[in-house]
């Protein structure tokens, strides 16, 4: 199918670093003023040290001051589907609302959800406010 975020997401793939699971993701993360920031799954023999396409993704844009994202494109060298694992989910909700679109690349189709359909009742600021102010704010 032809959808550029998700060709940026594929062309950014071939840079990952995935001697351990042979697994490479792509990531292509859409501004509000249409610019475009890509990552790639970066692992390590220290597995747990392991970055993921979306976390870097979203490294890249927030390092030069881009906040507010509308569409993010994911894709595998299989092409299935894959969506944002559960920690990457909820990096991208501390810069995006429930509303950001996200597209996993099927080959000749995509699956479309939004950022609230796969992450509900995610964690924010918010949260963490509102159980300051049940204590009365000041610890
Ligand atoms: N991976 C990502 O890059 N993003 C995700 O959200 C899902 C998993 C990577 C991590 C690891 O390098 C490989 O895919 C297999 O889990
Ligand atoms: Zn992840």
């Amino acid at each position: 199918m032809t959808d550029p975020l998700i060709d940026r997401a594929r062309e950014a793939l071939t840079a990952a670093h995935v001697p351990y699971s042979e697994y490479r993701v792509g990531a292509a993360l859409r501004t509000a003023d249409g610019s475009v920031f890509v990552g790639c799954n970066i692992e390590n023999a220290n597995y747990s040290n392991s970055l993921h396409a979306e976390e870097v993704a979203v490294a890249e844009a927030v390092k030069t001051g881009h906040r507010t994202f509308d569409r993010l494109a994911v894709t595998s060298a299989a092409r299935d589907g894959v969506t944002p694992c559960g920690m990457c989910r909820q990096t991208l909700a501390e810069f995006a609302d429930a509303d950001l679109e996200i597209v996993c690349d099927r080959g000749e189709a995509a699956d479309t959800y939004t950022l609230g359909e796969l992450l509900p009742e995610a964690i924010s600021e918010s949260t963490l406010d509102a159980a300051s102010d049940q204590r009365g704010g000041s610890q």
